[in-house]
């Protein structure tokens, strides 16, 4: 007899657990073979977990949908050790084009067996997911379904949807800024409808609104990047498993980071060569600054309170050696941490702040490396660095095949192996070209494509909004 609720529980409790172990048989057989000793263990491993509870009658369907798994349709919580084994699992599903797996009957070695062999080999041939689904359709115990797309209208769609919300945003931000600087007393609860739409859409459509913020030639600068880090800040909030809730008072309080800076003279803010010591001198009061305009807004809450803690913070560095001066240390708000994170790359990559050149992507997470356990919080660092990938989007990287790309998509388990936008080919003309994943491999397990190193888009007069929006 089977106490539904009881066993609801049970089947949680394991979500985190099967999809690991799962993942974890899934490596091994990619690196060894299928037959191999640890894939085994793993795999009984698996089975020990999964039989008992489908002897006490239940089916277990696993579902990817977006970037989270699903298990009997309750979403499993990406939890911090097993991130990369999900991530891996998640772009071995979509690969293959595999939504679902079902198991209604106990399993046996070799049904896992079957499976795993077929999920292999069928990533090799033209349709991966119907000749999975031809050789799961001889295990009884197991079965497969296609991967299903969230948005059924396609990825027009999609696309236009996270340009819609970001430039909602931009444009929000500005207005709110303006009516600030107008004197007029303004509250954030329009602002939080604002990153509301922005937390739900980085659950959807991470990648993609990332790559929103990896277009660095926006018309004004300080809305883009306050919008840029709230993004970036809710990205990485996610990633360590904060709830819906905590995510959007993260995007908000990153959203207001450097409202401070509204009171800086234009003159300064914008100048093009560097800062002299005065001009520095007005520039880190953007924080005092900051608090203040917080606290004067309408209606003080918890979110506002903590606005202005991370507006104060946001420069102090993870070891006290930044500024605003302070007596004594103090032990930083964890937003804080996240927003000095995604407030530095955004800042570095893009041109319109303190230095002019931009800098590329991995030459600042580079440089972010160097500062991680000093300036930066070492852990969070590496969450970061997972999220936006080795080579972020929008890195310009020159291919073995002589052909140049723009990074379009991560790769977690291969981060130095992502999806790359072909836009020069090999003979050095520019085409409208493909979207290759770099894991790709031949038929005797050769890599197609490989990294020979990243290049300057500004030398090659690369604009890549072009291809991005
Ligand atoms: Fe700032
Ligand atoms: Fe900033």
């Amino acid at each position: 007899m089977l106490d539904k609720d009881k066993e609801d529980i049970e089947i949680a409790r394991n979500a985190k657990d099967i999809i690991n172990q799962l993942a974890v048989f899934i490596r091994t057989a990619h690196i060894h073979d299928p037959g191999n000793v640890a894939v085994m263990t793993a795999v009984e491993r698996f089975i020990a977990t999964i039989n008992p509870m489908i002897e006490r009658g239940n089916v277990l369907t696993l579902d990817l949908v977006g970037e989270f798994f699903y298990l009997n349709e309750s979403r499993v919580r990406y939890s911090m050790e097993y991130l990369l084994n999900f991530d891996f699992l998640v772009r071995e599903f979509k690969r293959r084009g595999l939504g679902s797996v079902t198991i209604n009957r106990k399993i046996s070695p070799e049904d896992v067996q079957t499976f795993l062999k077929s999920f292999i080999s069928c990533s090799y041939s033209g349709s991966p997911f119907d000749t999975l689904s031809d050789e799961m359709s001889k295990v009884d115990s197991l079965s497969v379904g296609p991967l299903k797309k969230i948005k059924e209208e396609g990825d027009v769609d999609v696309k236009k949807m996270v340009k819609k919300t970001y430039f909602n945003a931009v444009s929000f931000t500005k207005g709110v800024i303006n009516k600030i600087k107008s004197g007029e007393r303004v509250s954030l609860k329009k602002a939080k409808r604002v990153v509301e739409s922005m937390v739900d859409m980085i659950l959807e459509e991470e990648e993609l609104l990332i790559g929103m913020t990896a277009i660095k030639d926006y018309d004004e600068y300080t809305y883009n990047h306050s919008v840029n880090v709230s993004i970036l800040s809710v990205a990485l909030g996610q990633r360590i498993g904060l709830s819906r809730k905590a995510l959007t008072d993260l995007g908000l309080v990153a959203l207001f980071h450097d409202i401070g800076k509204m009171e800086i003279p234009p003159e300064i803010l914008n100048k093009p060569t560097n800062f002299n010591d005065d001009e520095w001198r007005v520039i880190k009061k953007h924080p005092f600054w900051g608090v203040r305009a917080i606290l004067r807004l309408k209606g003080l809450d918890y979110t506002s309170v903590r606005t202005a803690i991370v507006a104060f913070e946001h420069h102090l560095n993870y070891d006290m050696s930044g500024y605003p001066k302070i007596s004594r240390p103090l032990e930083l708000d964890f937003y804080s941490k996240i927003v000095s994170l995604a407030d530095q790359y955004d800042a570095m990559t893009s041109s319109r702040v303190y230095s002019r050149v931009p800098m590329a992507p991995d030459k600042a997470l580079s440089i972010m490396l160097e500062r991680a356990g000093t300036q930066l919080d070492p852990l969070l660092f590496k969450f970061f660095i997972n999220m936006v990938g080795v080579f972020p989007i929008g890195t310009l990287v020159l291919l073995d095949t002589k052909e140049l790309g723009l990074v379009y998509g991560g790769n977690t388990m291969f981060q130095d192996r992502p999806r790359v936008l072909v836009i020069i080919d090999s003979t050095g003309n520019r085409v409208k070209g493909d979207v290759v994943d770099l894991t790709e491999k031949n038929v005797s397990g050769k890599y197609l494509r490989t990294i020979v190193k990243t290049m300057d888009p500004n030398k090659y007069r690369i604009n890549l909004a072009e291809y991005m929006l």
